[in-house]
């Protein structure tokens, strides 16, 4: 498969990749079908499987999920604010969420493979972005989650990018709680540098990341450049398949919905315990890991259920999933302190398995 492929294979969220068996590929493509429109408010995109502990409606259990992501982070030590990537963020609603949040970011960066979703998410952001955001610097990039450093400089996991004679920048970090800026006539921007620079406190990435996996841990580990010294957090939800074997034909589904060959399935860690170990391995701190499943499966597949026709059928095989031991998880982890001396960070970029 070619990387373009895979990339735009890695940022469809589950449901897209479930729904192909049952329903048709134009309805797939719109998440309208599912985000169910509210009187009087702005039809919504939301693309993710949602959180149903307080409602059934798809769009609020979607916007809930990310918001509970959001807290997650906070929970962590991201004091909101400061700089944040989203990767994977789809039609662009979760950008809203964190602008919408009490203490917006300062520079909000989007990273999707989909030209078609960076367009539609900077004129939802045009359009709906509150007032307390507008002097939040926000930056969309249409790139592979994949950064490879001989090729793809302006890509916002190059570490490196602030550093090729971008001097604005240095300024604008001087210090972190007085941002120089000045606001252009127009919109409010700001005029930093057209591409503001890592570190960030945030990657947050809800519901993308389960087409990496077995490359999980790489890919984690080119967070790494562009996380904030001992204190940025990456945050994310991932899929764990039951601890014990799965049948041939299941793990044919699973490796099908999580476009991930079979073998692969079982490189994944047994535990949540397993999970975390990993991560420390790799040198992430303050790793939690925690086990979402009960408000994420079943109201979903209830509200896919209760669709009828073909969701229902999309919904019946979520329902499937869940029974097998199928694990929705919110993973937490910062990057661990290290001295400018030590740069094994940089060594890591685009380090494949080994
Ligand atoms: C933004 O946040 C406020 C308060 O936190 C909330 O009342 C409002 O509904 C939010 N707006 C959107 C569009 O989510
Ligand atoms: C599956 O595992 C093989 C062997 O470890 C690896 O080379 C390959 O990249 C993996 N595939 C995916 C999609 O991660």
């Amino acid at each position: 498969m070619g990387t373009s492929t895979y990339v735009a294979i890695a940022f469809l969220p589950l449901i897209i990749l479930l729904a192909p068996y049952y329903i048709e590929p134009y309805q797939l493509w719109d998440p309208v079908a599912l985000n169910d429109k509210v009187e009087g408010q702005r039809q919504t995109k939301w693309c993710n499987m949602g959180w149903w502990e307080d409602t059934n409606s798809f769009p609020l259990a979607a916007n809930a999920l990310a918001q509970k992501l959001i807290d997650f982070a906070k929970e962590g030590g991201y004091a909101g604010g400061g700089n944040v990537l989203d990767i994977g963020h789809g039609a662009g609603e979760s950008l809203l969420l964190h602008l919408n949040s009490s203490a917006p970011p300062r520079h909000l960066h989007g990273l999707t493979s989909l030209s078609a979703d960076t367009k539609y998410a900077q004129s939802i952001l045009d359009q709906y972005t509150p007032e307390k955001a507008i002097s939040t610097n926000i930056e969309l990039y249409t790139a592979s989650a994949h950064f490879n450093p001989t090729k793809d400089l302006n890509h916002p996991l190059n570490g490196m990018k602030g550093f090729m004679g971008e001097q604005k920048r240095d300024l604008a970090y001087s210090d972190e709680d007085e941002l120089l800026f000045e606001e252009t006539g127009g919109q409010g921007q700001l005029t930093l540098g057209d591409d503001a620079p890592p570190p960030y406190d945030l990657v947050y990435m809800l519901d993308s990341i389960y087409h990496y996996p077995p490359s999980l841990i790489p890919f984690l580990q080119t967070l790494k450049p562009v996380l904030g010294n001992g204190k940025g957090i990456v945050v994310y939800t991932d899929i764990l398949p039951p601890p014990k074997g799965l049948s041939r034909w299941k793990s044919w589904f699973v490796s099908y919905i999580l476009s991930v060959p079979s073998p692969n399935l079982t490189d994944r860690p047994a535990s949540l315990e397993e999970y975390k170990g990993l991560l420390e391995k790799e040198g992430w701190k303050a790793v939690v890991i925690e086990d979402w499943s009960k408000g994420v499966w079943k109201g979903f597949s209830q509200n896919l259920i209760g669709r009828g026709g073909r969701w229902e059928k999309v919904g019946r095989a979520v329902e499937r999933i869940e029974k097998e031991g199928w694990r929705f998880v919110a993973v937490r982890a910062k990057k661990v302190q290290q001295t400018m001396s030590h740069h094994s960070d940089f060594g890591n970029i685009g380090r494949c398995k080994s």
